[in-house]
């Protein structure tokens, strides 16, 4: 027979293990605020451990000004009973332990207990859903301009090109072939844009990386083979499969060595390797180069969008863009280290796959 403390304890432990389950972060706080239980998912969604919370603040995990006038907005609910927040759920933000905040939507529920009162409150991060909602605007808002765009464009080019083909005065000539390269350059700035933006789903399969970038290196042939660069494939023999969509990946890699190659104008070396790591396994793709290196300033924004040191007309600035949403999207990160004079070296590590898992 179970005593009284041990069904109790059970009892705790069974709650804990369904708590811990949930997909939502799950949060209970006693009357005057502190924290009484933290689910794994809410340690998750905040970042921090339940043993840093439990028994602290709610208020920790709210940004300015919440955090300074929580405390008056329980006071007042007790006081007067009124409801602003308690049985409604809204979205409200969230603060991270890294100080970061985010979109949330939060739930509240009032629980009466002989003699005390809790709430528990149940969260929700909606910072992907954000970003989708934010990515799939941005496709739309571009495809409708690439549309509007291009037949203009197109028409231009056509009267530019037949135009050239008729003129034999020089200066007319020179002229139109600005025209036509600059309407040429709109119209792969749309391309690339619309490729950021309107993707199509992604396609996973188990994959090796090797061929992927052989076929890199195949597309690039002429150019490296033009230059005085070095290139080298070099992949370890117990590289892990990966899941992932093969042709975002090559691109990935394409976008990565275009760029190596553009930094080394007199020549150099380029490596692209790739090996496994261990707990969690992952592959890491390493692509480095000893090309002009990226000044300490710009390294911070180099992800952006439209962010650019090629001559007008020649990069979009979306390259790295379109290689972080990708990785991003396979669950991986992508780092990049650079010295200026001495070269560049971006590493990525996506999630791989237990060998016989198939
Ligand atoms: N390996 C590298 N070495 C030195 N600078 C780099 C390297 N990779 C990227 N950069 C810098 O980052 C900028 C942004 O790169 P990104 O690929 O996003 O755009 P881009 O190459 O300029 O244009 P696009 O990719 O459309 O041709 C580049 O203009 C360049 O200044
Ligand atoms: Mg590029």
């Amino acid at each position: 027979m179970k005593n009284d403390a041990e069904e109790n304890a059970e009892r705790a432990a069974r709650l804990a293990a369904v708590l811990n389950l949930a997909v939502d972060g799950i949060i209970t706080i006693a009357e005057r605020g502190n924290i009484e239980t933290f689910n794994r998912a809410a340690e998750g969604i905040f970042g921090y451990a339940a043993e840093e919370v439990v028994g602290k603040r709610i208020n920790m995990l709210m940004p300015e000004p919440y955090r300074s006038n929580h405390d008056r907005y329980m006071q007042r609910y007790h006081d007067t009973g009124e409801r602003r927040i308690i049985g409604i759920g809204r979205e409200v933000g969230g603060r991270r332990k890294d100080g970061s905040t985010f979109p949330m939507d939060l739930a509240v529920s009032q629980v009466e207990l002989p003699g005390r009162r809790l709430y528990t409150g149940i969260v929700r991060d909606l910072t992907r859903q954000r970003r989708v909602e934010t990515l799939a605007e941005v496709g739309r808002i571009a495809s409708g301009l690439a549309h509007e765009i291009g037949t203009p464009m197109n028409i231009i080019l056509g009267y530019a090109e037949r135009l050239r083909q008729k003129s034999s005065e020089p200066k007319i000539t020179a002229g139109l072939e600005v025209i036509i390269a600059q309407v040429e350059r709109v119209s792969r700035l749309m391309d690339a844009l619309l490729s950021y933006a309107r993707r199509p789903a992604l396609e996973r399969r188990p994959m090796a990386f090797e061929p992927v970038a052989r076929s890199v290196f195949a597309i690039l042939g002429d150019r490296l083979r033009e230059s005085a660069i070095r290139a080298r494939l070099v992949v370890h023999p117990t590289a892990p499969l990966i899941e992932a969509d093969k042709d975002r990946i090559e691109q990935v890699v394409l976008n990565l060595v275009v760029n190596a190659i553009d930094a080394m104008p007199s020549g150099g070396e380029l490596v692209v390797s790739a090996e496994g790591l261990e707990s969690p396994l992952r592959l890491r793709i390493t692509i480095s180069d000893t090309g002009v290196g990226i000044p300490v300033g710009q390294l911070a924004a180099i992800f952006e969008p439209f962010v650019t040191t090629k001559p007008t007309g020649k990069g979009t600035g979306l390259g790295l863009a379109v290689v972080g949403s990708i990785v991003r999207e396979h669950g991986g990160t992508v780092q990049v280290e650079s010295e200026v004079g001495l070269g560049t070296t971006f590493r990525i590590e996506l999630p791989a796959q237990e060998p016989g898992v198939v």
